[in-house]
């Protein structure tokens, strides 16, 4: 096998004893790694650790002698077939947004002329700043590919997104970019829907309920990292589409089955959305005025996605996987959908109020099978996601074996 070069710049975050386990984990993909730590980084570990795990010497100083003269700052950021900077520290990002170089990482990102991966990691406030915003945006504008950061327990002791993404999401990330390994995924094609349906009333009014469409949209990155071509029909949402996920907007139940249809035959289609179950059945084409009269919608039924995609006669995917948002009954109401509408597959969970799940970054589910159910514990949604795209991996592995 062709070795690949790897770039790895260490920032000074407390997550850079994980790129320890990192760099053992791309040498055994024989992927070899050439280490740069900033001065922040050599806070928290050691050149000699790295050197160790590397089998390479490491790189630190920008005006060094003896660096300059055997390898040079420029060829340094040339021979990487890529360059992933683990942790990405809020300080590194501002850099790399801003071209600053000021120092022998930010001064090797500034001349690669390979591909550049960032996994943050950072203090949950640090993460949503604005300015860390407008860093971020800006590097995926410039065409850096970002991994998480994942949510969850920060080392700081509170609680949100901010940690370095899993060692398995960044080996996969860098397995796609490198091109290396074989992805459990690969040659797999995947739909999922994802978010709110908003169904008129009039050209102003809409109905819709409380999904943000976070879940479906980890899920179509996490099975994007595991080598499937992913396609994301969502709801109108205000999130970004994950790196390498093909995304079609619709608005209304209607469109969103249309969009479904069209892409079919897939081998796995997760429906994620929270489909609005009903539509007003007359949609005014101008905006209604207050009037004296109580005001009533008579309302149509939707039709139902995961039902048709479940019993659709052609090009039925090979596993349909719903979802069943409940507030009572969990159990009892996801086993019954999982009959009714005649899928392989239903992940069901609480979306009581008080759950938080509806619209937040964790969520608890159950996924239930013909034979058997799982319960999850409390988790991220990202890693959720993560562990449902390594079942279906799994799923398809059985299938094949
Ligand atoms: C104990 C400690 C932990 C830190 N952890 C982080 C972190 O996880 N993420 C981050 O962006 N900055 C963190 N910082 C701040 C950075 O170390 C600081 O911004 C530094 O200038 C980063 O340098 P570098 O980007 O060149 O590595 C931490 C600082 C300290 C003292």
């Amino acid at each position: 096998m062709q070795t690949k070069f790897n770039y790895l710049i260490i920032g000074g975050g407390i997550a850079a004893y994980k790129t320890l386990d990192l760099i053992r984990r791309l040498r055994d993909m024989h992927v070899s790694v050439r280490a740069i730590l900033t001065d922040g980084g050599a806070q928290f570990i050691t050149p000699l650790s790295v050197a160790s795990l590397t089998g390479e010497k490491v790189y630190t100083d920008l005006f060094s002698l003896t660096d300059e003269t055997e390898m040079g700052h420029i060829r340094l950021s040339r021979d990487a077939d890529l360059v992933l900077v683990a942790p990405a520290t809020a300080n590194l990002i501002a850099k790399i947004a801003s071209g600053r170089a000021d120092d022998l990482a930010s001064t090797t990102l500034l001349a690669a002329n390979k591909p550049v991966m960032v996994c943050p990691s950072m203090n949950v406030e640090m993460w949503l700043k604005p300015s860390t915003r407008r860093n971020i945006m800006q590097l995926e504008a410039d065409g850096v590919t970002v991994v998480g950061p994942a949510s969850g327990d920060l080392a700081c002791g509170e609680f949100g997104e901010g940690r370095l993404a899993e060692i398995n999401d960044i080996i996969l990330a860098v397995k796609r970019s490198l091109g290396v390994g074989n992805l459990p995924l690969n040659g797999r094609r995947a739909l999922v829907t994802a978010g709110p349906t908003h169904e008129a009333i009039d050209p102003v009014r809409y109905i819709a309920n409380r999904s943000s469409g976070k879940q479906g949209y980890a899920i179509s990155g996490a099975l994007h990292r595991l080598g499937a071509e992913t396609l994301l029909i969502s709801g109108p949402t205000n999130l970004g589409t994950p790196e390498g996920v093909e995304r079609l907007d619709i608005t209304s139940a209607d469109e969103m089955l249309a969009a479904a249809e069209a892409a079919l035959p897939v081998d796995v289609a997760i429906c994620v959305a929270a489909v609005s179950d009903w539509k007003p059945k007359h949609l005014s084409c101008q905006k209604i005025k207050k009037g004296s009269k109580p005001m009533l919608i008579d309302l149509l039924e939707n039709p139902d996605i995961l039902r048709q995609l479940s019993r659709a006669r052609n090009n039925r995917p090979n596993l349909v996987i719903g979802f069943a948002a409940e507030t009572n009954q969990v159990l009892e109401n996801a086993k019954a959908k999982l009959l009714a509408k005649k899928c392989d597959w239903i992940v069901a969970n609480n979306v009581s109020l008080e759950t938080g799940i509806l619209g937040g970054d964790q969520t608890e589910v159950h996924l239930l099978t013909s034979d058997k159910v799982e319960s999850w514990p409390v988790m991220s949604k990202q890693k959720m996601a993560a562990r449902l795209a390594e079942s279906v991996a799994k799923y398809f592995t059985l299938q094949a074996s």
